[in-house]
């Protein structure tokens, strides 16, 4: 359905010098591609979209795209283009502009970090392809950059996790420590923001803090510095289950039992996670509902039609203590 405009048709000529590939990263199920290299979208109804993901960090990050890849199918319609940056901005910026030479239909994608996106979101614009945010925001002034922004109230997220602690340990004067997710990153602004101001009536007191880039491995790195450094940690505020499920390795090889000699809240309600909080490791998890697929495709399908989209579509999320983590795994989705 590529609509090729003047102003596109220009663009793509001149930036044919910014189609470079995407390196193995990238995967493009159906597109044809000419012998330059330059993709030729078929007026055939087929909506071609460039996704440009985040990384693979996560678990949450893995049902994230397999949400993506399942909905945006030949069958729906779809010829997706993925392209996954490895958790570098840079990475995400090359994707877009191969995504404008390639004139597709539709740009989507998840900003590693807030800030930095003007530039390369007005070439879209002026190439007059639409632009859809899922899962993370961009900080711009100009709401007229993108159509609509698909995803969880972060702050929120982070507010539920602060309620719960001081529902549960005000009053214990509790020493807490944050594993923050990737600086610069949406939801690692907006949780430690929600949290911070929901524990602020209590006293349970942040006594460190340090990224841990939304991965097990650097989840645990930081934990194992937090316990070298701190003699009496209470509880942990992880930014997502993964930092979470590694602070619990540094734990236990520290001697130490998580879920009861140092309590644990997480935000995600992945598999895993909620493994661990059904099995006492974990005291509290937060979702973050990562099937945003459906909503992507409805969305995009819309603005291709010309009618108007919410600019805001708030996706829902449930929280889970012990019992709650018992009941929801056996149908649990992700
Ligand atoms: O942007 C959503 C966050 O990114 C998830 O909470 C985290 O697991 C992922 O890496």
């Amino acid at each position: 359905m590529a609509r090729t405009t003047l102003t596109r048709t220009v663009l793509a000529a001149v930036s044919a010098a910014a189609l470079f590939a995407l390196g193995a990263c990238s995967s493009d199920a159906g597109t044809q591609t000419g012998g330059g290299g330059e993709t030729q979208a078929a007026d055939d109804g087929v909506i071609t979209l460039g996704f440009s993901q985040v990384g693979a960090e996560s678990g949450w990050r893995a049902a994230n795209t397999k949400s993506i890849q399942d909905t945006l199918t030949a069958e729906n319609g779809f010829d997706l283009k993925f392209s996954d940056a490895q958790q570098k901005q840079e990475n995400q910026i090359r994707a877009i502009r191969s995504y404008i030479a390639q004139q597709v239909d539709v740009i989507a994608f998840s900003p590693v970090v807030e800030t930095g996106w003007d530039a390369v979101l007005q070439e879209a614009k002026d190439a007059g392809i639409p632009v859809i945010l899922t899962d993370r925001a961009v900080d711009s002034s100009d709401e007229t950059l993108y159509e609509s922004f698909i995803g969880s109230d972060f702050v929120l997220e982070g507010e539920m996790a602060g309620q719960w602690a001081a529902e549960q340990y005000d009053g214990e004067g509790y020493q807490a420590v944050e594993l923050q997710g990737t600086t610069g990153a949406a939801p690692a602004i907006d949780r430690k923001e929600g949290f911070e101001s929901a524990i602020a009536g209590s006293d349970i007191e942040i006594i460190d803090s340090q990224t841990g880039n939304f991965t097990r491995a650097e989840g645990k790195t930081v934990m194992e510095g937090f316990l070298n450094a701190h003699d009496d940690i209470d509880l942990v505020f992880a930014h997502n289950d993964d930092m979470g499920l590694g602070a619990i390795e540094a734990i236990e090889a520290a001697g130490m039992t998580p879920g009861e000699d140092i309590k644990i809240i997480t935000i995600d309600a992945v598999k895993d996670g909620m493994q661990a909080l059904a099995d006492g490791k974990i005291n509290y998890i937060v979702e973050c509902n990562p099937l945003l697929g459906p909503d992507l495709a409805d969305i995009t399908k819309k603005v291709l039609a010309g009618e108007e989209v919410e600019k805001r579509i708030v996706v829902k999320d449930e929280a889970f203590d012990q019992a709650a983590a018992k009941e929801a795994l056996p149908t649990r989705e992700y």
